[in-house]
């Protein structure tokens, strides 16, 4: 066993904070805190040999591809990925300026530049606008229901299914044309299954649906790769601040845990799964939402109250991957941004399950065209759900060789080179993340979001059996006395109650934990911010102002 803590702050330094998980959320966490005096010295433990999470970018494959983020959703004012990526550098010029931050999208994935179906044929650009404007408007509408007493039904997709059943009884064209029609709303569904990061639609809840906020702006790219934001958070941390290749195992919390090599006594150890054990006042976990469903059972010791538990099963975390095709020569146009596939015997409004060996690919949504530079022509494909879990266990032959034949079908030329290799992203099967991410499932609420990101001890009560008179720290001198800021309004402050160190022992950053802005990147951001600002709180209104360290 390692010796314990040597990493951390020296005693007397101020509450020692550790941070589990270097994605945007944790590294954005300890970055707020390494500003302050109070907390000279945060560290983060990742489980993983490098930052970033699930913003991920290859250099290997062609130019540069996302394995995890894509777009700054929102790029404006309101964004702080996007006003990072300024200040970093890292945007085109075209993406800062003031009429792209004002466009409103609505949050909406663009129309296809070609639609293909999978008989070979193509399918109008016309009817693919008229469809999706459809799709979108029914979408639209789902938000209506944020502040209705009673859901209609309870998922997105039932609603949109009912809906569109309706209008499809005022459609006076023939069967065959119907068909394409349905086909075509079904591509729709898909998309919005990869945009959610679940499997079905009717898995999504429909009266919190509206909470998500679409921040305004024309979604961007990093030229350069996503990761250079992280890369950029990670520069700015002092060295040695993130810890690799150490996944936590275990977080013991409302303990009293003395360190030998200080004196002190710790309310929370954490764990590492090769034995490695720190000691700390307060642990952030930015632990990805999939991570925590599969280990709610042994990651925090004693269990996590009932309720928090509970909202950890609840909310959603599926599976959206993207597949990478390299060509040597395009087969597309110049000006091809985004390849639609439409699966002629679809329709979302038949609820057929054939076997995903021989139907996965169905799922897809179609591909992107990725900038080209020079002699580079990648197409990125986006799939969800079940079929995107299956095509993980597939070889990386196996997804060349299938994806060729459905190009090959779609564009009715069956001597279509193949692509010259493949690249995808396995979120699914990633041991430290087990999917994409978060979405509010039926049965759940945005108030089981902000249930996950309350911080423990809940109300100080499992604190009780501490004997403050343990702790050393000079800066905890009078803390009893002090009154906290007003995290629980409705709690009156008793100078019997825990020391301020007690509090907080485990605070729950990550996408998943933010109400309005889940699944993002400045969803995940921001968390890691509010839980480093709530740290921040604690200490009282003196350490905001700049002045010698404790
Ligand atoms: C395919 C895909 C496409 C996406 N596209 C977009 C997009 O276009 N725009 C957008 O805004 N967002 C997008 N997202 C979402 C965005 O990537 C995430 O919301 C955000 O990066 C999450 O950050 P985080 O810090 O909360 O979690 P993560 O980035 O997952 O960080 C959590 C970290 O915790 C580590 N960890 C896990 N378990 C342990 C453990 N036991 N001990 C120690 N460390 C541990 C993990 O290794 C990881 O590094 C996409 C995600 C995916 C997967
Ligand atoms: C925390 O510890 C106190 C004192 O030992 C105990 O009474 C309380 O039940 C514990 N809380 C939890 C959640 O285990």
């Amino acid at each position: 066993m390692e010796s314990s803590g040597r990493r951390a702050a020296a005693p007397g330094r101020g509450p020692r904070v550790l941070v589990v998980g270097g994605g945007i959320a944790g590294l954005g966490a300890a970055h707020k805190l390494c500003g302050h005096p109070a907390f000279p010295q945060p560290h983060v433990l990742e489980a993983t040999a490098r930052a970033g999470g699930r913003i991920r970018s290859e250099h290997n494959f062609g130019g540069v591809v996302e394995l995890g983020a894509h777009w700054i959703h929102g790029p404006s004012q309101g964004n702080p990925v996007f006003q990072l990526a300024a200040k970093y550098g890292l945007l085109r010029e075209q993406d800062l300026s003031e009429e792209n931050q004002l466009m409103d999208t609505g949050g909406h994935v663009g129309l296809p530049s070609v639609s293909y179906a999978s008989s070979g044929e193509s399918v109008s650009l016309e009817l693919v606008a008229e469809m999706g404007n459809l799709f979108y408007s029914l979408l639209d509408q789902t938000r209506d229901f944020l502040h209705a007493a009673q859901a209609p039904v309870p998922s997105v997709g039932e609603y949109l299914k009912r809906e569109i059943s309706r209008r499809v009884a005022g459609w006076t064209e023939d069967e065959e044309s119907k068909k394409l029609k349905l086909a075509i709303l079904n591509s729709f569904f898909n998309v919005e299954c990869c945009v959610s990061g679940t499997h079905s639609m009717d898995t999504v809840a429909l009266l919190p649906f509206g909470e998500y906020t679409v921040l305004p702006g024309l979604d961007c790219t990093f030229p350069g790769g996503y990761q250079g934001l992280t890369d950029h958070i990670m520069a700015s941390l002092p060295k040695d601040t993130v810890a690799f290749n150490k996944p936590v195992k275990t977080i013991h919390w409302n303990g009293s845990f003395p360190e030998a090599e200080s004196g002190d006594t710790f309310p929370v150890l954490v764990e590492c799964e090769d034995g490695g054990c720190f000691p700390a006042h307060h642990v952030i976990v930015t632990v990805p939402l999939g991570f925590l469903k599969e280990h709610l059972d042994t990651f925090f010791e004693p269990p996590l109250p009932d309720e928090k538990a509970q909202a950890i099963r609840k909310i959603g975390f599926g599976t959206n991957n993207k597949i990478f095709l390299e060509f040597e020569e395009p087969f597309w146009e110049p000006d091809c941004q985004h390849i639609q596939v439409v699966w002629e015997d679809t329709s979302p409004l038949e609820d057929v399950t054939p076997e995903l060996q021989d139907a996965w690919f169905k799922k897809l949504i179609g591909f992107l065209v990725l900038p080209s530079s020079g002699s580079v022509h990648i197409l990125c494909g986006f799939i969800a759900g079940l079929e995107s879990e299956f095509m993980e266990t597939l070889s990386d032959e196996e997804v060349l060789r299938c994806l060729t034949q459905v190009l090959r079908r779609a564009t009715g030329n069956p001597q279509l080179p193949a692509p010259k290799s493949v690249l995808r992203s396995c979120w699914h099967s990633a041991p430290y993340t087990r999917g994409s991410y978060s979405y509010v499932a039926v049965g759940s609420a945005g108030d089981d979001i902000d249930l996950l990101a309350r911080p423990l001890p809940v109300d100080g009560k499992e604190a009780q059996g501490w004997n403050v008179s343990h702790q050393v720290w000079d800066g905890a001198k009078n803390t009893a006395a002090r009154a906290p800021p007003a995290l629980w309004p409705h709690q009156p402050w008793h100078p019997t109650d825990p020391s301020p160190l007690l509090q907080l022992q485990v605070l729950f950053a990550g996408e998943a934990t933010h109400r309005t802005y889940y699944s993002t990147t400045h969803g995940a951001l921001l968390s890691g911010w509010r839980e480093a600002d709530r740290l921040l709180a604690l200490q009282g209104p003196q350490v905001h102002l700049p002045g010698p360290r404790l």
